[in-house]
């Protein structure tokens, strides 16, 4: 099993964690219902690199076809889910602006706009690989997504 699932794991405990201890608990307000949803949504599209990882390394060829069968299954929507991932964080930073307004002092909002502005620079990049496949546009994709869990974990720390 590839390392990132066990990240993965981790990053959705704390992200359940902030959650419950929020003070809107059980009660979830907008924000961190969009906020939720949108995070679920990558955290979903990110475990195929786990998936992906794993298929490379194991020798066992029979949990090999079985990740390859599970990815097949997956592609089609994976586009989708990383844009639809885009449009509850966009509605999750309204709703946040909404409630409190933006300050630069405030380290979670900014994490959190680095995080979004890295998200949507992988969406850009999933959908213009449909039109341009290269190696380059692949590894980028791949880097911004490790951005990505970082600075969402950190966003999710704060
Ligand atoms: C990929 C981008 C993002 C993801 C996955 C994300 C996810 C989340 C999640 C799951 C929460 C609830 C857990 C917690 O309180 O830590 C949260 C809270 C919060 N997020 Fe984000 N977020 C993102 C982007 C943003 C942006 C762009 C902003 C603001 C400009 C923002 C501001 C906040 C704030 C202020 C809270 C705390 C709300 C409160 O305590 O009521 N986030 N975020």
């Amino acid at each position: 099993m590839s390392k990132w699932f066990y990240f993965n794991i981790i990053l959705l405990i704390l992200s359940v964690w902030q959650v419950v201890n929020h003070f809107s608990f059980p009660a979830l307000s907008t924000p961190i219902l969009f906020g939720l949803i949108g995070f679920l949504l990558f955290l979903f599209n990110w475990t195929r690199n786990a998936v992906f990882s794993t298929i490379r390394n194991t020798p066992d060829r029979k949990m090999k076809i079985k990740f390859v069968n599970i990815s097949k299954r997956v592609m089609p929507f994976h586009r989708w889910t990383g844009t639809l991932a885009l449009v509850f964080i966009v509605l999750h930073a309204i709703s946040i602006l909404h409630l409190y307004g933006f300050s630069f002092h405030n380290s979670k909002m900014v994490a959190g706009l680095l995080a979004l502005l890295n998200l949507i620079l992988m969406v850009i990049t999933g959908w213009w690989r449909l039109i341009k496949p290269t190696g380059k546009l692949r590894r980028t994709h791949l880097r911004l997504g490790i951005a990505l869990f970082f600075l969402i974990a950190i966003h999710l720390l704060l």
